[in-house]
Protein backbone atom coordinates (compact mmCIF):
# COMPACT_ATOMS: atom_id res chain seq x y z
CA UNK A 1 0.00 0.00 0.00
CA UNK A 2 1.57 3.40 -0.84
CA UNK A 3 1.03 6.50 0.89
CA UNK A 4 -1.23 8.91 -0.54
CA UNK A 5 -1.23 12.81 -0.79
CA UNK A 6 -2.85 15.64 -2.83
CA UNK A 7 1.03 17.36 -2.35
CA UNK A 8 3.97 16.05 -2.06
CA UNK A 9 7.06 18.54 -1.75
CA UNK A 10 10.71 17.21 -2.36
CA UNK A 11 13.53 18.76 -0.20
CA UNK A 12 12.80 20.49 2.87
CA UNK A 13 14.77 23.86 2.41
CA UNK A 14 12.89 27.23 2.13
CA UNK A 15 11.21 26.81 -0.96
CA UNK A 16 10.02 23.18 -0.41
CA UNK A 17 9.24 23.65 3.34
CA UNK A 18 7.34 27.36 2.67
CA UNK A 19 5.31 25.22 -0.61
CA UNK A 20 4.49 22.76 2.45
CA UNK A 21 3.26 25.23 4.40
CA UNK A 22 0.82 27.42 2.01
CA UNK A 23 -0.12 24.36 -0.23
CA UNK A 24 -1.77 22.69 3.23
CA UNK A 25 -2.68 26.31 4.38
CA UNK A 26 -5.00 26.24 1.19
CA UNK A 27 -6.23 22.69 1.97
CA UNK A 28 -4.31 20.34 0.63
CA UNK A 29 -3.24 17.23 1.91
CA UNK A 30 0.63 17.48 2.14
CA UNK A 31 3.87 15.65 3.09
CA UNK A 32 7.66 16.86 2.58
CA UNK A 33 10.58 14.33 2.32
CA UNK A 34 14.05 15.40 3.03
CA UNK A 35 16.98 13.45 3.21
CA UNK A 36 19.77 15.36 4.38
CA UNK A 37 22.30 14.25 7.36
CA UNK A 38 22.22 17.14 9.33
CA UNK A 39 20.07 14.95 12.04
CA UNK A 40 18.12 16.87 14.82
CA UNK A 41 17.64 15.31 18.27
CA UNK A 42 15.14 12.58 17.58
CA UNK A 43 17.68 11.21 14.67
CA UNK A 44 15.31 12.68 12.00
CA UNK A 45 16.61 15.11 9.20
CA UNK A 46 16.68 18.82 10.33
CA UNK A 47 13.99 21.12 8.03
CA UNK A 48 15.61 24.52 6.71
CA UNK A 49 17.76 23.04 3.55
CA UNK A 50 21.12 24.72 3.10
CA UNK A 51 19.57 27.97 4.00
CA UNK A 52 18.75 27.18 7.91
CA UNK A 53 21.55 24.14 7.88
CA UNK A 54 24.53 25.06 5.97
CA UNK A 55 23.81 28.45 4.66
CA UNK A 56 22.32 32.12 5.16
CA UNK A 57 21.52 31.99 8.79
CA UNK A 58 25.07 30.02 9.98
CA UNK A 59 26.67 32.44 8.08
CA UNK A 60 24.88 35.47 9.38
CA UNK A 61 25.53 34.31 12.87
CA UNK A 62 29.32 34.38 12.29
CA UNK A 63 29.47 37.64 10.55
CA UNK A 64 27.81 39.06 13.62
CA UNK A 65 30.16 37.35 16.25
CA UNK A 66 32.91 38.97 14.17
CA UNK A 67 31.79 42.12 13.31
CA UNK A 68 31.41 42.17 17.05
CA UNK A 69 35.00 41.65 17.36
CA UNK A 70 36.04 43.82 14.81
CA UNK A 71 34.10 46.63 16.96
CA UNK A 72 35.39 45.38 20.03
CA UNK A 73 39.04 45.76 18.51
CA UNK A 74 38.98 49.03 16.32
CA UNK A 75 35.71 51.05 16.38
CA UNK A 76 35.47 50.84 20.69
CA UNK A 77 38.72 53.03 21.11
CA UNK A 78 36.98 56.04 19.04
CA UNK A 79 34.17 56.27 20.80
CA UNK A 80 35.83 56.65 24.08
CA UNK A 81 35.47 52.67 25.03
CA UNK A 82 38.22 50.75 26.04
CA UNK A 83 38.31 47.12 26.40
CA UNK A 84 42.08 45.85 26.08
CA UNK A 85 42.61 43.37 23.72
CA UNK A 86 39.72 41.43 22.67
CA UNK A 87 40.02 37.33 22.33
CA UNK A 88 37.75 35.26 20.25
CA UNK A 89 36.71 31.64 21.69
CA UNK A 90 35.81 30.09 18.39
CA UNK A 91 34.07 27.07 19.92
CA UNK A 92 32.02 29.02 21.96
CA UNK A 93 30.84 31.01 18.73
CA UNK A 94 30.06 28.20 16.88
CA UNK A 95 28.06 26.36 19.63
CA UNK A 96 25.92 29.89 19.73
CA UNK A 97 25.53 29.67 15.92
CA UNK A 98 24.41 25.85 15.72
CA UNK A 99 22.07 27.04 19.28
CA UNK A 100 20.78 29.38 16.70
CA UNK A 101 20.15 26.63 13.61
CA UNK A 102 18.64 23.87 16.14
CA UNK A 103 16.42 26.95 17.31
CA UNK A 104 15.22 27.61 13.53
CA UNK A 105 15.17 24.37 12.49
CA UNK A 106 13.62 22.88 15.02
CA UNK A 107 10.57 25.51 14.51
CA UNK A 108 10.48 24.62 11.27
CA UNK A 109 9.20 20.99 12.52
CA UNK A 110 6.91 22.76 14.50
CA UNK A 111 5.32 24.73 11.53
CA UNK A 112 4.48 21.59 9.80
CA UNK A 113 2.85 20.05 12.73
CA UNK A 114 0.66 23.69 13.35
CA UNK A 115 -0.25 23.38 9.21
CA UNK A 116 -0.58 19.28 9.72
CA UNK A 117 2.18 18.81 6.81
CA UNK A 118 3.75 15.13 7.04
CA UNK A 119 7.63 14.90 6.93
CA UNK A 120 8.37 11.78 5.44
CA UNK A 121 12.39 11.12 6.20
CA UNK A 122 14.07 10.29 3.03
CA UNK A 123 15.64 10.52 -0.47
CA UNK A 124 12.98 11.32 -2.80
CA UNK A 125 12.83 9.68 -6.59
CA UNK A 126 10.81 9.70 -8.94
CA UNK A 127 9.65 5.70 -10.49
CA UNK A 128 6.06 6.79 -12.45
CA UNK A 129 2.75 7.81 -12.84
CA UNK A 130 -0.76 5.85 -12.15
CA UNK A 131 -4.23 6.61 -12.42
CA UNK A 132 -3.22 9.09 -8.73
CA UNK A 133 -0.61 10.53 -9.54
CA UNK A 134 2.99 10.64 -9.40
CA UNK A 135 4.74 7.74 -7.90
CA UNK A 136 7.86 8.87 -5.80
CA UNK A 137 9.37 6.32 -4.23
CA UNK A 138 10.71 8.22 -0.54
CA UNK A 139 13.26 5.86 1.15
CA UNK A 140 11.83 2.63 0.95
CA UNK A 141 8.09 4.15 1.28
CA UNK A 142 5.79 4.11 -1.79
CA UNK A 143 4.34 7.61 -2.37
CA UNK A 144 1.54 8.74 -4.73
CA UNK A 145 0.81 12.35 -5.17
CA UNK A 146 -1.50 14.15 -7.59
CA UNK A 147 1.16 17.12 -7.70
CA UNK A 148 4.78 17.31 -7.12
CA UNK A 149 6.72 20.09 -5.93
CA UNK A 150 10.39 19.74 -6.73
CA UNK A 151 12.66 21.67 -4.48
CA UNK A 152 15.98 19.96 -3.94
CA UNK A 153 18.12 22.76 -4.32
CA UNK A 154 21.77 22.93 -5.03
CA UNK A 155 25.25 21.84 -3.44
CA UNK A 156 28.23 23.96 -3.20
CA UNK A 157 30.35 23.59 -6.86
CA UNK A 158 33.77 21.59 -6.37
CA UNK A 159 37.03 21.57 -8.96
CA UNK A 160 38.38 18.86 -10.79
CA UNK A 161 41.24 17.44 -8.45
CA UNK A 162 40.83 19.69 -5.63
CA UNK A 163 39.26 17.16 -3.31
CA UNK A 164 37.02 19.10 -0.63
CA UNK A 165 37.52 17.07 3.25
CA UNK A 166 35.51 19.93 4.82
CA UNK A 167 38.67 20.47 7.28
CA UNK A 168 41.93 21.52 5.15
CA UNK A 169 40.06 21.86 1.84
CA UNK A 170 36.24 23.27 2.71
CA UNK A 171 33.44 23.88 0.84
CA UNK A 172 30.22 25.80 2.41
CA UNK A 173 29.86 23.05 4.74
CA UNK A 174 33.25 23.08 6.51
CA UNK A 175 33.85 26.69 6.25
CA UNK A 176 31.17 27.53 8.74
CA UNK A 177 32.65 24.68 11.11
CA UNK A 178 36.63 25.78 11.34
CA UNK A 179 37.62 25.19 14.74
CA UNK A 180 39.72 27.62 15.14
CA UNK A 181 41.10 30.96 13.21
CA UNK A 182 43.79 30.43 10.50
CA UNK A 183 46.87 32.05 10.40
CA UNK A 184 46.45 32.10 6.35
CA UNK A 185 43.26 31.32 5.26
CA UNK A 186 42.55 31.11 0.88
CA UNK A 187 39.39 31.09 -1.38
CA UNK A 188 38.96 30.40 -4.38
CA UNK A 189 36.01 32.49 -5.58
CA UNK A 190 35.48 36.02 -5.11
CA UNK A 191 31.59 35.45 -5.40
CA UNK A 192 29.37 36.02 -2.53
CA UNK A 193 30.62 33.17 -0.20
CA UNK A 194 33.85 33.99 -0.55
CA UNK A 195 33.28 37.57 0.39
CA UNK A 196 30.84 36.58 3.41
CA UNK A 197 33.51 34.36 4.74
CA UNK A 198 36.38 35.75 3.96
CA UNK A 199 35.39 38.86 6.31
CA UNK A 200 34.45 36.58 8.74
CA UNK A 201 37.75 35.13 9.22
CA UNK A 202 39.57 38.07 8.33
CA UNK A 203 38.19 39.68 11.41
CA UNK A 204 38.93 37.19 13.40
CA UNK A 205 42.62 37.78 12.66
CA UNK A 206 43.17 35.59 9.32
CA UNK A 207 45.51 36.85 6.74
CA UNK A 208 43.02 36.31 3.80
CA UNK A 209 43.46 35.59 0.05
CA UNK A 210 41.11 35.88 -2.34
CA UNK A 211 41.59 34.13 -6.09
CA UNK A 212 39.10 34.72 -9.03
CA UNK A 213 39.53 34.12 -12.55
CA UNK A 214 37.01 36.82 -13.70
CA UNK A 215 39.38 39.90 -14.75
CA UNK A 216 36.44 42.12 -13.00
CA UNK A 217 35.35 42.46 -9.06
CA UNK A 218 31.82 41.60 -8.18
CA UNK A 219 30.16 41.91 -11.94
CA UNK A 220 27.01 40.95 -10.90
CA UNK A 221 26.99 44.37 -8.87
CA UNK A 222 26.41 48.27 -10.08
CA UNK A 223 29.82 49.30 -11.20
CA UNK A 224 30.15 52.18 -8.66
CA UNK A 225 29.53 49.69 -5.93
CA UNK A 226 32.09 46.94 -7.25
CA UNK A 227 34.61 50.01 -6.98
CA UNK A 228 33.64 50.99 -3.55
CA UNK A 229 33.63 47.44 -2.40
CA UNK A 230 36.97 46.91 -3.64
CA UNK A 231 38.59 50.02 -2.09
CA UNK A 232 37.16 49.25 1.06
CA UNK A 233 37.85 45.62 1.39
CA UNK A 234 41.32 46.11 0.58
CA UNK A 235 41.95 48.82 3.59
CA UNK A 236 40.17 46.17 5.56
CA UNK A 237 43.05 43.81 4.83
CA UNK A 238 41.28 41.47 2.59
CA UNK A 239 43.63 40.42 -0.51
CA UNK A 240 41.57 40.20 -3.67
CA UNK A 241 43.56 38.75 -6.50
CA UNK A 242 41.79 38.72 -10.12
CA UNK A 243 41.89 37.08 -13.34
CA UNK A 244 43.53 34.38 -12.02
CA UNK A 245 43.64 30.94 -13.44
CA UNK A 246 43.70 28.00 -10.77
CA UNK A 247 46.63 25.10 -10.98
CA UNK A 248 47.49 22.41 -8.56
CA UNK A 249 46.14 22.12 -5.31
CA UNK A 250 47.89 20.14 -2.93
CA UNK A 251 46.75 19.16 0.67
CA UNK A 252 49.15 18.33 3.12
CA UNK A 253 48.11 17.24 6.82
CA UNK A 254 48.59 21.13 8.30
CA UNK A 255 47.97 22.85 5.17
CA UNK A 256 47.37 23.33 1.65
CA UNK A 257 49.71 25.02 -1.34
CA UNK A 258 47.35 26.47 -4.62
CA UNK A 259 49.76 27.08 -7.56
CA UNK A 260 48.26 29.63 -10.12
CA UNK A 261 48.72 31.84 -12.65
CA UNK A 262 48.14 35.70 -12.24
CA UNK A 263 46.34 37.61 -14.87
CA UNK A 264 49.63 38.65 -16.52
CA UNK A 265 51.09 35.16 -16.61
CA UNK A 266 53.17 34.51 -14.05
CA UNK A 267 53.18 31.36 -12.19
CA UNK A 268 52.67 31.64 -8.07
CA UNK A 269 52.35 29.25 -5.11
CA UNK A 270 50.02 30.34 -2.09
CA UNK A 271 50.35 28.68 1.14
CA UNK A 272 47.58 28.56 3.46
CA UNK A 273 46.45 26.80 6.37
CA UNK A 274 42.86 26.43 5.42
CA UNK A 275 41.04 27.18 1.64
CA UNK A 276 37.66 27.54 0.92
CA UNK A 277 36.62 26.65 -2.36
CA UNK A 278 33.66 29.02 -3.30
CA UNK A 279 33.10 28.86 -7.07
CA UNK A 280 29.12 28.56 -7.67
CA UNK A 281 26.43 25.90 -6.70
CA UNK A 282 25.03 23.04 -9.15
CA UNK A 283 21.66 22.04 -8.94
CA UNK A 284 20.73 18.59 -7.03
CA UNK A 285 18.77 16.57 -10.10
CA UNK A 286 20.97 14.10 -9.82
CA UNK A 287 19.16 11.80 -7.54
CA UNK A 288 15.21 12.25 -8.77
CA UNK A 289 15.49 9.47 -11.58
CA UNK A 290 14.10 12.45 -14.11
CA UNK A 291 14.22 9.79 -16.54
CA UNK A 292 11.93 7.15 -15.45
CA UNK A 293 9.51 9.79 -15.88
CA UNK A 294 10.50 12.21 -18.78
CA UNK A 295 11.38 15.50 -16.23
CA UNK A 296 13.01 17.94 -18.44
CA UNK A 297 16.52 19.17 -17.40
CA UNK A 298 18.32 22.54 -19.03
CA UNK A 299 21.53 22.72 -20.35
CA UNK A 300 23.11 23.74 -16.54
CA UNK A 301 21.25 20.23 -15.51
CA UNK A 302 18.49 22.28 -13.36
CA UNK A 303 14.87 21.34 -14.10
CA UNK A 304 13.71 23.23 -16.81
CA UNK A 305 10.29 25.41 -15.79
CA UNK A 306 8.22 28.39 -17.58
CA UNK A 307 7.52 31.98 -15.93
CA UNK A 308 5.49 30.19 -12.73
CA UNK A 309 8.05 26.98 -12.59
CA UNK A 310 5.36 24.21 -14.27
CA UNK A 311 8.16 21.69 -15.50
CA UNK A 312 7.26 20.00 -18.65
CA UNK A 313 5.53 17.20 -16.93
CA UNK A 314 1.55 18.43 -15.98
CA UNK A 315 1.00 18.56 -12.29
CA UNK A 316 5.06 18.20 -11.44
CA UNK A 317 6.76 21.73 -10.34
CA UNK A 318 9.73 23.26 -9.26
CA UNK A 319 11.32 25.73 -7.45
CA UNK A 320 14.50 27.49 -5.89
CA UNK A 321 18.07 26.95 -6.37
CA UNK A 322 17.13 23.77 -8.53
CA UNK A 323 15.47 26.44 -11.26
CA UNK A 324 17.17 28.90 -13.15
CA UNK A 325 17.41 32.16 -11.33
CA UNK A 326 19.37 34.05 -8.62
CA UNK A 327 20.10 31.27 -6.11
CA UNK A 328 18.14 33.27 -2.91
CA UNK A 329 16.15 32.05 0.12
CA UNK A 330 13.80 34.79 -0.69
CA UNK A 331 13.24 34.02 -4.34
CA UNK A 332 12.66 30.16 -3.93
CA UNK A 333 9.91 31.06 -0.97
CA UNK A 334 8.22 33.45 -3.31
CA UNK A 335 8.40 30.64 -6.28
CA UNK A 336 6.89 28.06 -3.58
CA UNK A 337 3.96 30.29 -2.38
CA UNK A 338 3.60 31.18 -6.52
CA UNK A 339 3.00 27.66 -6.77
CA UNK A 340 0.84 26.69 -4.04
CA UNK A 341 -1.32 29.30 -4.76
CA UNK A 342 -0.99 28.33 -8.64
CA UNK A 343 -2.27 24.72 -7.89
CA UNK A 344 -5.08 26.48 -5.89
CA UNK A 345 -6.91 27.65 -8.98
CA UNK A 346 -5.46 31.25 -7.43
CA UNK A 347 -3.41 33.76 -9.40
CA UNK A 348 -0.29 33.53 -7.81
CA UNK A 349 2.76 35.45 -8.86
CA UNK A 350 6.47 36.39 -8.37
CA UNK A 351 7.94 39.56 -9.60
CA UNK A 352 11.28 38.13 -11.09
CA UNK A 353 12.48 42.38 -11.65
CA UNK A 354 12.12 42.70 -7.67
CA UNK A 355 14.45 40.56 -6.56
CA UNK A 356 16.64 42.06 -3.84
CA UNK A 357 20.57 40.89 -3.75
CA UNK A 358 22.40 41.40 -0.34
CA UNK A 359 26.01 40.81 0.53
CA UNK A 360 26.11 40.81 4.65
CA UNK A 361 29.89 42.27 4.09
CA UNK A 362 30.47 45.32 6.10
CA UNK A 363 29.79 47.55 5.00
CA UNK A 364 26.93 45.97 3.72
CA UNK A 365 26.14 45.80 -0.06
CA UNK A 366 21.77 45.67 -1.96
CA UNK A 367 20.65 46.15 -4.76
CA UNK A 368 17.45 45.72 -6.65
CA UNK A 369 16.35 45.96 -10.62
CA UNK A 370 18.85 47.33 -13.11
CA UNK A 371 22.42 48.32 -12.40
CA UNK A 372 24.03 51.26 -14.27
CA UNK A 373 25.94 49.10 -16.81
CA UNK A 374 22.89 47.30 -17.65
CA UNK A 375 20.76 50.28 -18.39
CA UNK A 376 24.05 51.52 -20.78
CA UNK A 377 23.88 48.04 -22.69
CA UNK A 378 20.05 48.34 -23.12
CA UNK A 379 20.47 51.39 -24.33
CA UNK A 380 18.21 53.25 -21.69
CA UNK A 381 18.25 56.83 -20.83
CA UNK A 382 18.27 57.25 -17.30
CA UNK A 383 19.37 59.77 -14.51
CA UNK A 384 21.18 59.05 -11.42
CA UNK A 385 20.78 60.74 -7.84
CA UNK A 386 23.61 59.27 -6.01
CA UNK A 387 24.27 59.98 -2.08
CA UNK A 388 26.98 59.48 0.21
CA UNK A 389 26.76 58.10 3.98
CA UNK A 390 29.02 60.59 4.79
CA UNK A 391 26.61 63.32 4.42
CA UNK A 392 23.90 62.03 6.98
CA UNK A 393 23.81 62.85 10.53
CA UNK A 394 22.12 59.20 11.52
CA UNK A 395 25.39 57.60 9.99
CA UNK A 396 28.46 59.99 11.41
CA UNK A 397 26.76 59.60 14.66
CA UNK A 398 26.75 55.15 14.49
CA UNK A 399 30.53 55.83 13.00
CA UNK A 400 29.59 54.60 9.24
CA UNK A 401 30.45 56.71 7.25
CA UNK A 402 31.19 54.79 4.63
CA UNK A 403 29.32 54.22 1.30
CA UNK A 404 26.91 55.60 -0.77
CA UNK A 405 23.14 55.22 -1.67
CA UNK A 406 22.51 55.32 -5.76
CA UNK A 407 19.37 55.51 -7.63
CA UNK A 408 18.73 55.19 -11.37
CA UNK A 409 15.54 56.24 -12.90
CA UNK A 410 14.44 56.56 -16.36
CA UNK A 411 14.83 59.56 -18.03
CA UNK A 412 11.74 60.38 -19.44
CA UNK A 413 9.48 58.44 -16.95
CA UNK A 414 11.19 59.14 -13.96
CA UNK A 415 10.17 55.47 -12.86
CA UNK A 416 12.91 53.69 -10.45
CA UNK A 417 14.76 51.56 -12.64
CA UNK A 418 17.58 50.47 -9.77
CA UNK A 419 18.61 50.99 -6.33
CA UNK A 420 22.27 50.55 -5.60
CA UNK A 421 23.60 50.34 -1.56
CA UNK A 422 26.83 49.82 0.09
CA UNK A 423 26.77 51.12 3.34
CA UNK A 424 25.13 50.09 7.11
CA UNK A 425 22.20 48.34 7.11
CA UNK A 426 21.85 48.29 3.22
CA UNK A 427 20.13 44.78 4.01
CA UNK A 428 17.54 46.92 5.90
CA UNK A 429 17.43 50.11 3.52
CA UNK A 430 17.13 48.00 0.39
CA UNK A 431 13.17 47.40 1.39
CA UNK A 432 12.07 50.59 0.46
CA UNK A 433 13.58 50.44 -2.67
CA UNK A 434 11.78 46.91 -3.26
CA UNK A 435 8.08 48.47 -2.22
CA UNK A 436 8.73 51.42 -4.20
CA UNK A 437 9.71 49.71 -7.41
CA UNK A 438 6.84 46.79 -6.85
CA UNK A 439 4.35 49.88 -6.67
CA UNK A 440 5.74 51.00 -10.47
CA UNK A 441 7.33 54.29 -7.92
CA UNK A 442 9.29 57.06 -9.51
CA UNK A 443 12.14 58.61 -7.44
CA UNK A 444 9.70 62.27 -7.33
CA UNK A 445 7.14 59.50 -5.19
CA UNK A 446 10.15 58.08 -2.98
CA UNK A 447 11.17 62.40 -2.93
CA UNK A 448 7.76 63.05 -2.00
CA UNK A 449 7.31 60.50 1.25
CA UNK A 450 8.39 61.69 4.73
CA UNK A 451 11.53 59.67 6.22
CA UNK A 452 11.86 59.61 9.92
CA UNK A 453 14.68 62.02 10.84
CA UNK A 454 17.29 61.24 12.10
CA UNK A 455 18.04 57.94 10.11
CA UNK A 456 19.81 55.95 7.61
CA UNK A 457 16.69 55.90 5.11
CA UNK A 458 17.17 59.71 4.84
CA UNK A 459 19.65 58.59 2.58
CA UNK A 460 17.60 56.92 0.37
CA UNK A 461 15.35 59.54 0.44
CA UNK A 462 18.04 62.34 -0.18
CA UNK A 463 18.86 59.95 -3.73
CA UNK A 464 15.53 60.22 -4.86
CA UNK A 465 15.95 64.27 -4.56
CA UNK A 466 19.39 63.88 -6.37
CA UNK A 467 17.85 62.16 -9.54
CA UNK A 468 16.36 65.59 -9.89
CA UNK A 469 19.09 67.86 -8.57
CA UNK A 470 17.80 68.97 -5.86
CA UNK A 471 19.48 67.09 -2.84
CA UNK A 472 18.85 69.44 0.39
CA UNK A 473 21.79 67.62 2.57
CA UNK A 474 24.53 67.60 -0.38
P1 LIG B 1 17.92 24.08 -0.33
O1 LIG B 1 17.90 25.05 0.78
O2 LIG B 1 19.23 23.61 -0.84
O3 LIG B 1 17.06 22.83 0.16
C1 LIG B 1 16.92 21.69 -0.59
C2 LIG B 1 16.70 20.52 0.35
O4 LIG B 1 16.31 19.39 -0.42
C3 LIG B 1 17.95 20.11 1.10
O5 LIG B 1 17.67 20.09 2.48
C4 LIG B 1 18.27 18.72 0.56
O6 LIG B 1 18.81 17.86 1.57
C5 LIG B 1 16.92 18.24 0.12
N1 LIG B 1 16.96 17.23 -0.95
C6 LIG B 1 17.69 17.27 -2.10
N2 LIG B 1 17.39 16.22 -2.87
C7 LIG B 1 16.46 15.50 -2.22
C8 LIG B 1 15.73 14.34 -2.52
N3 LIG B 1 15.88 13.71 -3.69
N4 LIG B 1 14.87 13.84 -1.59
C9 LIG B 1 14.68 14.49 -0.41
N5 LIG B 1 15.32 15.63 -0.08
C10 LIG B 1 16.18 16.14 -0.98
N6 LIG B 1 20.44 33.08 0.28
C11 LIG B 1 19.89 34.24 0.72
O7 LIG B 1 18.83 34.63 0.23
N7 LIG B 1 20.50 34.98 1.70
C12 LIG B 1 21.66 34.61 2.27
O8 LIG B 1 22.17 35.30 3.15
C13 LIG B 1 22.26 33.40 1.83
N8 LIG B 1 23.42 32.98 2.38
C14 LIG B 1 23.96 31.79 1.95
C15 LIG B 1 25.17 31.40 2.52
C16 LIG B 1 25.76 30.22 2.11
C17 LIG B 1 27.07 29.80 2.74
C18 LIG B 1 25.12 29.41 1.13
C19 LIG B 1 25.73 28.10 0.70
C20 LIG B 1 23.92 29.80 0.56
C21 LIG B 1 23.33 31.00 0.96
N9 LIG B 1 22.14 31.46 0.41
C22 LIG B 1 21.60 32.65 0.82
C23 LIG B 1 21.43 30.69 -0.62
C24 LIG B 1 20.26 29.91 0.01
O9 LIG B 1 20.76 29.05 1.00
C25 LIG B 1 19.54 29.12 -1.07
O10 LIG B 1 19.15 29.98 -2.12
C26 LIG B 1 18.29 28.45 -0.51
O11 LIG B 1 18.62 27.58 0.54
C27 LIG B 1 17.57 27.68 -1.62
O12 LIG B 1 16.47 27.02 -1.10
P2 LIG B 1 15.94 25.65 -1.75
O13 LIG B 1 14.78 25.24 -0.93
O14 LIG B 1 15.76 25.84 -3.20
O15 LIG B 1 17.13 24.62 -1.60
P1 LIG C 1 29.15 33.05 -6.73
O1 LIG C 1 28.61 32.76 -8.06
O2 LIG C 1 28.62 34.19 -5.94
O3 LIG C 1 30.72 33.30 -6.84
C1 LIG C 1 31.59 32.34 -7.36
C2 LIG C 1 32.83 33.05 -7.83
O4 LIG C 1 33.80 32.07 -8.15
C3 LIG C 1 32.60 33.88 -9.10
O5 LIG C 1 33.11 35.18 -8.91
C4 LIG C 1 33.35 33.10 -10.16
O6 LIG C 1 33.86 33.91 -11.18
C5 LIG C 1 34.45 32.45 -9.35
N1 LIG C 1 35.02 31.26 -9.95
C6 LIG C 1 34.36 30.27 -10.61
N2 LIG C 1 35.24 29.31 -11.01
C7 LIG C 1 36.47 29.71 -10.58
C8 LIG C 1 37.75 29.16 -10.67
N3 LIG C 1 37.96 28.00 -11.28
N4 LIG C 1 38.80 29.83 -10.13
C9 LIG C 1 38.60 31.02 -9.48
N5 LIG C 1 37.39 31.59 -9.37
C10 LIG C 1 36.33 30.95 -9.90
O7 LIG C 1 29.04 31.68 -5.92
P2 LIG C 1 29.30 31.34 -4.39
O8 LIG C 1 30.05 32.41 -3.71
O9 LIG C 1 29.81 29.95 -4.38
O10 LIG C 1 27.84 31.35 -3.81
C11 LIG C 1 26.84 30.55 -4.41
C12 LIG C 1 25.52 31.21 -4.37
O11 LIG C 1 24.96 31.12 -3.06
C13 LIG C 1 25.53 32.70 -4.65
O12 LIG C 1 25.57 32.99 -6.03
C14 LIG C 1 24.23 33.13 -4.06
O13 LIG C 1 23.20 32.84 -4.96
C15 LIG C 1 24.13 32.24 -2.84
N6 LIG C 1 24.58 32.98 -1.66
C16 LIG C 1 23.88 34.09 -1.30
C17 LIG C 1 24.28 34.84 -0.24
C18 LIG C 1 23.52 36.06 0.07
O14 LIG C 1 22.42 36.23 -0.42
N7 LIG C 1 24.04 36.96 0.91
C19 LIG C 1 25.43 34.48 0.58
C20 LIG C 1 26.13 33.31 0.09
C21 LIG C 1 25.68 32.59 -0.98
Amino acid sequence: MSKQFDVLVIGGGPGGYIAAIRAAQLGFSVACCESNAYADTKGEPRLGGTCLNVGCIPSKALLHTSHLFAEASHGFAAQGISVGTPTIDVATMMSRKNAVVSQLTGGVKGLFKKNKVALLPGHGAFVGSSANGWQVKVGETDVEAAQVIIATGAKARHLAGVAVDNKIVCDNVGALELNAVPKKLAIIGAGVIGLEMGSVWRRLGAEVTLLEALPDFLPVADVDVAREAARIFAKQGLSIELGVTIGEVSTAKKGVTIAYTTKDGEARKLDAERLIVSVGRVPNTDGLNAEAVGLKLDERGRVAVDGQCRTNLPGVWAVGDVVSGPMLAHKAMEEAVMVAELMAGQSGHCNFETIPWVIYTSPEIAWVGQTEQQLKADGVAYKVGKIPFAANGRALGMGEPSGFVKMLADAASDRILGVHIIGANASELISEAVVAMEFSATSEDLARIVHAHPTLSEVVHEAALACDKRALHF
